[in-house]
């Protein structure tokens, strides 16, 4: 399937591990020029370094930007669209991944993933109307279904972001702007969350992965997949869904 992804222009949040990092090469693999950032500038430095060693031919730049810096945040929005000259596609990926049910979690949970992901959009939505372009937002299962992480923030605001994204989809589909979540269910990443969870907790850790019906977690280029999809024009009618890529984890009918 031929996405037609080329020379469009990506800005991604948290590019540099994980989901985000396997979006930013699925990106620059399909020819896009892609705009990432993360917070520590160490990080950022060696994704760019080795990012344009393995795509000479595609750009990507990396950037040290905190999303809860919401003024940092849109000013990044708007030097890259002023460098690139438009903007096609934004994914919101990055989240507090807080779970414990504190104050101070619900606050970094908001802070970051819904006002993050509105701060970004906000920013890039005038260059986003001009092209007819989309947005990508990142929930979880954990916003599907009521799961290990409750009582707490993490679902709740996950389940935030899809209402968001869905508000987005029917008001900005007269403008030809799209929106959509894609949400993803456990991802396996060696240094990640999961990765984590196996080396502190590996009795919880094997409770979870039984609990995934196809055996396994996901990898973090099958979520890298489905994002490419609803950003290509092969999706050119999908707008509003949330986008579950999870195995058959969730319980839950999305009616
Ligand atoms: N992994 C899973 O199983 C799973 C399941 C469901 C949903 N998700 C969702 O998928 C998304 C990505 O998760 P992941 O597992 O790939 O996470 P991850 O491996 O922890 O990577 C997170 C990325 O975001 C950056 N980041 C974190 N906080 C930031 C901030 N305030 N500002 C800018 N960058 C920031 C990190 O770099 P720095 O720390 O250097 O900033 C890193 O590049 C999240 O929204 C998560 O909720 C993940």
């Amino acid at each position: 399937m031929h996405l037609g992804l080329e020379k469009k222009v990506v800005l991604l949040t948290g590019g540099t591990k994980g989901i985000g990092r396997s979006m930013v090469k699925a990106f620059l693999q399909e020819g896009a020029t892609v705009y990432f950032c993360s917070r520590t500038k160490a990080d950022v430095e060696a994704a760019n370094e080795s990012l344009a060693k393995e795509f000479p031919d595609a750009k990507s730049t990396g950037a040290a930007v905190d999303v809860t810096n919401h003024a940092q945040l849109s000013e990044w929005v708007t030097n890259c669209a002023k460098e690139s000259g438009r903007i096609d596609v934004v994914v919101a990926n990055v989240s507090a991944l807080t779970i414990p049910d504190t104050l101070e979690n619900w606050q970094a949970a908001f802070n970051t993933d819904m006002l993050g992901t509105y701060t970004m959009i906000q920013a890039a939505l005038p260059y986003l109307e001009k092209v007819k372009g989309n947005i990508i937002t990142i929930s979880s299962v954990s916003g599907r279904d009521v799961d290990f992480t409750a009582p707490g923030p993490y679902g709740a605001i996950k389940a935030t972001l899809v209402h968001y994204t869905a508000q987005l989809a029917h008001t900005l589909a007269p403008k030809g702007v799209r929106a959509n979540t894609v949400s993803p269910g456990n991802i396996y990443i060696p240094d990640g969350v999961w990765g984590q969870i196996e080396a502190d907790q590996p009795e919880f850790f094997k409770k979870q992965l039984e609990s995934n019906p196809m055996g396994r977690m996901g990898k973090p280029e099958e979520i890298a997949d489905a994002v490419l999809y609803l950003a290509s024009e092969r999706a050119s009618f999908v707008s509003g869904t949330n986008f579950t890529v999870d195995g058959a984890l969730c319980t839950g009918v999305q009616l």
